[in-house]
């Protein structure tokens, strides 16, 4: 197949198929209510949230990955085999290394592609996007399977209430290519602040503090928020990214049709919303309350759940947006075509 190339000889890199898996395992605000001091109340009047899913012990990160990854490649009309590069968001591998993106390509069945996973937390699924976007509008690769799996549970404490009600399992795909319909990669912007990394990390497991009793038996190698200082960082980076990506792409906010916000809660959803005023409530789409927040796979989800319920017009203008740990932010702007 030969790539497809605007009026000016450019290849333009679009998302021509996505996938999603989430684990079947509910975990109810019912369910940690017995686990934690915390109410039904509290979790959905601060969050939004009423459930989220959890992997089994053997459901991996790369398994759902896997499974997402193989809907993406049936819903681009692709085979495997026209996979050449492979990238997985994660913060939480199967292991620290191989990669989960080394796993995922045997498990699928990929020939011997490169793969390689990126980290860049709850923004990873947007940070993988621009990647994929560059290396098919330089000519490098074809077809590139872009996975975020996130297995949270095997790095959340169940005793702290704090975050324990906040996080789930799931793993969002998408391939980009240079041909084929799809939702074009009109622009991508990104940012990081590595000043601010304290606020949302875990504290152990890497080369700084290498698991030991202590680390263990100080639960460092969970899942740790300043809560409400991440609060007021994601809506005002949210809000700063989607501005940018918009004015880069020559667009305006009054022309996005979707808002596609990273579900970490519900409060900083409808903030961001507030920007597009003009976008009724069922296009701004939510997919917390069910999920939680899975980290990098979020937005993937929430894409892979638009695109099959929703013909895209060629007057489509979607925008994503993401905010984590690191901390980082971006927002990409999509675009039906015809
Ligand atoms: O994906 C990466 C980005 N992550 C985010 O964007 C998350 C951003 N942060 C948030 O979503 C919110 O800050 C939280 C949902 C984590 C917390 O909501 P909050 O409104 O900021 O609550 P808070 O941390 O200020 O806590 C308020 C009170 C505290 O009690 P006191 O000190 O006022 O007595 C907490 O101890 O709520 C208490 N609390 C809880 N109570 C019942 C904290 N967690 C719970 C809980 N159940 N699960």
């Amino acid at each position: 197949m030969v790539n497809q190339l605007n009026s000016s000889g450019m290849i333009k890199a679009k998302i021509i198929g996505t996938g999603s898996f989430l684990p079947e395992r509910v975990l109810s605000n019912q369910d940690l209510e017995k686990m934690v001091e915390t109410s039904d109340e509290w979790i959905v009047t601060r969050t939004g949230i009423k459930e989220r899913r959890l992997a089994l012990p053997e459901e991996y990160t790369s398994h759902m990955g896997a499974n997402a990854a193989r809907k993406a490649i049936e819903s681009a009309g692709i085979l495997v085999d026209q996979i050449d590069f492979i990238i997985v968001a994660t913060i939480t591998p199967d292991f620290v290394f191989p990669s989960t993106a080394c796993l995922i390509q045997k498990q699928i069945g990929a020939r011997f592609v490169p793969s390689m996973d990126i980290q860049a937390a709850c923004t990873g699924f947007l940070y993988a996007i621009s990647i994929a976007k560059s290396f098919v509008e330089s000519g490098t690769y074809k077809n590139i399977l872009v996975i975020a799996s996130e297995k949270l549970s095997s790095i959340t404490n169940y005793e702290d209430r704090s975050t324990c009600v906040l996080f789930g399992d799931g793993a969002g795909a998408c391939v980009v290519s240079g041909t084929g319909k799809g939702l074009l990669i009109e622009h991508v912007t990104l940012g990081s602040d590595g000043e601010q990394a304290e606020l949302l990390m875990m504290p152990a497991g890497g080369s700084r503090r290498p698991a030991s009793i202590e680390t263990v038996s100080q639960k460092e190698h969970y899942i740790k928020m300043a809560g409400n200082e991440v609060f007021k960082h994601a809506v005002r980076r949210m809000e700063s990214a989607c501005k940018e990506c918009i004015e880069a792409a020559g667009s305006s906010e009054d022309q996005i049709t979707y808002l596609i916000p990273h579900q970490a809660n519900l409060r900083i959803i409808d903030a961001i919303a507030k920007r597009f005023e003009h976008l009724p409530s069922d296009r701004i789409f939510k997919t917390v309350h069910k999920y939680g927040n899975t980290s990098a796979s979020s937005i993937g989800i929430a894409l892979d759940e638009l695109y099959r319920t929703y013909i895209v017009q060629p007057s489509d203008q979607i925008l994503l947006t993401a905010f984590g740990g690191g901390l980082t932010w971006g927002a990409a702007l999509l675009k039906g075509t015809i």
